[in-house]
């Protein structure tokens, strides 16, 4: 079969295709210990799920408005303004199915052919799939662990050329656990405003994980909101437990969001309507839920860097937000470290590769998982990482 030239262009994320593996060294009867996938393992808040089951018996079953139901954009329009201090209107709003395609849709409305976008090195492979989809370059910055995960800001400043578009940031962030200070955030503001025809894609679907520092976003700058050229990406799969209903949303300029929105006509039609009823609950129901597993990843987190830190040849930063820890490993390439743990340890995790080249050197491992099967995991790690040690020697 022969597809259209634009599919050879198109990426993947990595984290499908290692679930499918480990899935079928299981149906073989192997014990394999999650440890790949990035969506928490709790079960959606009942009175979120009951709000959704109580939208459908109501005859909630039919198309919505293309950008989403009025409520939903206007309470998603007051939480963001509450959260980043600006103000929101809810026709800056689109509701999308999952928020991924917040950044298929931006990328798409905004990047001509030969544009270039800044990326963050390592970073969700989803970014660079779209930019080279739509024929833009991409200008990768990378994200390196002796800089705790952060941007070297002259480098930064440095890669923005005559032809950048957009730049894409994402804080907490997938795969590094790191994130953008408040320092950082102003400073890449400075950067920005001599720049006010580049558009910044603000990837923050991880806005409320974070373990020591307040959320800060670059939407909340001066001259950077998403009422000019900032598009805030944000939903409710990692916040609420909710990544199967497939729910998010952009926050974006008005003419923008019409475009955007004329994508999705396009494409999706509308986001189902039970979920979207489902989120408003989300929004307006009490929060305890969230902090509960907030509590729980961070015990998880403290878990794993500690443990990751005692095997050898590893050395892993304490995650600053999100559920991923990014420990560098010595003496291993990462894709073929990946494979000797699944193979031979029984766990499941990412290649650092999976998120671009500087991610080499690095496994990602979400620890969306039991504390339980973590410290198994760590166990049986170590056992393969020493016996390959020794080999070695
Ligand atoms: C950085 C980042 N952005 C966006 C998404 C997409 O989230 P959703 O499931 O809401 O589409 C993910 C999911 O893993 C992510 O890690």
């Amino acid at each position: 079969m022969e597809f259209a030239k634009r599919m050879e262009r198109l990426g993947t994320e990595t984290a499908f295709s290692v679930l499918a593996k480990a899935n079928a060294l299981e149906a073989r009867g192997r014990e394999i210990i999650h440890l790949e996938i990035g969506e928490p393992d709790f079960d959606t808040p009942s009175h979120i799920v009951e709000a959704g089951c109580r939208a459908l018996r109501g005859g909630e079953t039919h198309y919505t408005p293309t950008a989403g139901i009025p409520g939903l954009r206007a309470a998603i329009a007051a939480e963001v303004a509450r959260t980043r201090g600006i103000a929101v209107d809810p026709a800056q709003v689109v509701v999308t199915p999952g928020g991924k395609p917040i950044m298929f849709f931006a990328i798409l409305a905004l990047v001509n052919e030969g544009d270039e976008v800044l990326i963050p090195n390592p970073s969700f492979p989803i970014y660079e799939s779209m930019v080279n989809f739509v024929g833009g370059r991409p200008v990768f910055v990378p994200l390196l662990q002796e800089n705790a995960f952060r941007f070297d800001l002259d480098e930064f400043r440095a890669k923005l050329g005559a032809r950048t578009t957009m730049v894409i940031l994402n804080s907490p962030a997938n795969p590094t656990g790191g994130v953008l200070t408040p320092e950082d955030i102003a400073e890449l503001a400075g950067i920005l405003r001599e720049r006010p025809d580049v558009f910044v894609l603000s990837d923050e679907i991880y806005s409320r994980m974070l373990y020591e520092s307040p959320f800060a976003s670059i939407a909340s700058e001066p001259d950077l909101g998403p009422d000019g050229r900032t598009i805030i990406l944000d939903g409710f799969s990692k916040t609420y437990a909710m990544t199967g209903w497939r729910l998010g949303y952009g926050v974006m300029p008005v003419p923008l969001a019409e475009q955007m929105t004329k994508l999705q006509v396009n494409s999706n039609s509308c986001t189902n309507a039970a979920a979207q009823y489902a989120g408003l609950e989300a929004l307006a129901g009490p929060q305890d839920s969230v902090d509960r597993m907030l509590f729980e990843f961070r015990a998880r987190r403290d878990l794993i860097a500690s443990g990751l830190n005692e095997l050898p040849g590893v050395e892993c930063l304490i995650p600053q937000g999100a559920f991923y820890a990014f420990p560098r490993i010595a003496g291993h390439p990462a894709d073929a470290l990946a494979d000797l743990l699944l193979e031979e340890a029984g766990v499941a995790c990412l290649s650092g590769t999976a998120f671009g080249h500087c991610g080499e050197g690095h496994l990602r491992f979400s620890y969306a998982n039991t504390r339980e099967n973590i410290s198994r995991a760590l166990e049986r790690m170590g056992e393969v990482l020493s016996q390959t040690a020794t080999r070695q020697t």
